[in-house]
């Protein structure tokens, strides 16, 4: 639990703080008799330090599995080339045991397995097949675009400037420590496993600056290697319609004909209401928000909490958890604060636990919970299931073609086609009402008062168009 649960010491069994594997059958079997699917994370670019693999590797130059692992020999002062750790400091750790250096591109407790050996690759893909004949409905595959590192360990270029805080790392290119080719047809032997089962796989690819779609989108293949993967251009997006319309299209443009996913948040990011705060109305960009994740083109993923638009928690110094916070406090980078317990209710500790919990339980806890929004009409999680409930209904939503429409600085407006039905979507970014022509058509939805099409767009205003053909 050094990153909690991105440190596998044992990939076929249940951590036992979370339960046993009597629990995961019953949870799979109780979520499958609902007709919800389970995806597991596959952390597979690392182990923990402590699984017998890296065990056994560490314990002699001449270990069978010596090779399941990065090793280097260089000078105790003198790493073998300048890779960082994503979270700081070299990504070499010098073991004195056998006198050599691993990898680790996480923390040192995340020692990199080396995918240039088939024995790690068939290891791993018999995990995968241990889960899918369980019945498990596929994964998401941790910083999939890191498993290869350039075969001669090259140095990565320098460059002048980070983008998002002062560590080493954001001071490199990163050429040879990641998305090397070697990837792609590693992930079409993956996919025919995948396949095999009917499962599927969404691919976590991690870009030099805030995402990178071209990347992403190339994971996919020609619908041959990942199912999905997340980009997170859209994530990192300032609060403007049209930067959001333009990085959408490009995302479309490089999915080209394999399936795009759209993703606002992640245990890895400060919450979008957080990004995006305004004031009052928070409330209503989350709303802005919700319904662009479910009604335009792509796999939506939501977060939890998401749904009754959680805000970071804050969290102190002593109660930080993240080792990424911890290392670089005080700038504030951690992790934690999109990482606090799901609110649930008024009563104690927001309904998530009779015990302490982990971190500490959001102070805004009495108003903003899932209980209090079920009651509230107008609340962000009725507007979630009114919306999904239309995704559901309209075929065009989830499998229609996307088409920018151009309505000016502050709306996002696009045209989902399937089948002939189609479906204009209007988002208004901000608090003024927007004068812009609406096509006729039915009024399918809106989250404002409104009669027909009489008027333009509300402030904030959510418009769907069932469109006249
Ligand atoms: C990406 C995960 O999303 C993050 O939470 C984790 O710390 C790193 N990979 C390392 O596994």
């Amino acid at each position: 639990m050094h990153d909690f649960g991105y440190d596998v010491s044992d990939y076929n069994a249940i951590e036992p703080i979370f339960g046993s594997m009597q629990d995961f059958d019953n949870l799979l079997e109780a979520l499958h008799k609902r007709k919800i699917r389970l995806l597991l994370d596959l952390v597979a670019n690392h182990t923990s330090h402590e699984h017998p693999w890296f065990v056994e590797s560490r314990s002699s130059r001449t270990n069978p599995k010596r090779d399941w692992y990065v090793w280097r020999d260089g000078n105790r002062f003198w790493p073998p080339n300048n890779w960082q750790s994503v979270f700081g400091g070299s990504a070499w750790e010098w073991d004195s045991k056998t006198e050599s250096y691993y990898l680790h591109s996480f923390l040192k407790e995340q020692p990199d397995l080396n995918w240039r050996n088939d024995e790690v690759k068939a290891a791993i893909f018999e995990v995968m097949e241990f889960w899918l004949k369980k019945g498990v409905d596929g994964f998401r595959l941790d910083v999939v675009n890191m498993f290869f590192k350039d075969s001669e360990f090259k140095s990565n270029p320098l460059r002048l400037w980070g983008w998002r805080y002062p560590r080493p790392y954001e001071f490199q290119t990163h050429i040879h420590d990641m998305s090397q080719d070697e990837m792609h047809p590693m992930l079409k032997e993956m996919r025919q496993l995948l396949d095999k089962y009917n499962a599927v796989a969404v691919g976590e690819v991690m870009a030099d600056f805030a995402g990178d779609t071209a990347l992403a989108a190339s994971y996919l293949g020609d619908n041959d290697e990942l199912h999905l993967t997340f980009d997170f251009t859209l994530l990192y997006q300032k609060w403007d319609a049209h930067a959001i319309g333009k990085t959408l299209a490009a995302w479309y443009t490089a999915c080209s004909t394999n399936w795009p996913t759209l993703v606002f948040n992640n245990h890895d990011q400060d919450r979008s209401v957080n990004r995006y705060s305004k004031a009052f109305e928070n409330d209503a960009r989350a709303k802005i928000l919700a319904a662009l994740l479910l009604t335009a083109k792509g796999t939506p993923f939501l977060y939890y909490g998401e749904e009754i638009a959680m805000k970071n928690g804050s969290i102190e110094k002593a109660d930080l958890r993240d080792p990424v916070g911890i290392r670089f406090w005080p700038l504030t980078v951690s992790r934690d604060p999109a990482r606090t317990p799901m609110l649930w209710d008024k009563s104690h500790n927001a309904g998530f636990s009779t015990e302490k919990p982990w971190l500490p339980v959001n102070d805004d806890y009495l108003k903003r919970n899932k209980e209090a929004q079920e009651a509230d009409a107008g609340s962000v999680l009725n507007f979630y299931r009114k919306l999904l409930a239309f995704r559901k209904e309209n075929a065009a939503l989830r499998l229609g073609s996307f088409s920018l429409l151009d309505r000016g600085k502050n709306v996002l407006a696009f045209r989902r086609e399937h089948k002939g039905d189609i479906i204009d979507v209007y988002l208004n970014f901000a608090a003024a009402p927007s004068a812009i022509p609406l096509p006729s058509g039915r009024v399918l939805f809106s989250n404002q008062n409104r009669y027909g099409l009489s008027r333009s767009l509300g402030g904030y205003e959510v418009l769907l168009i069932a469109v006249d053909s």
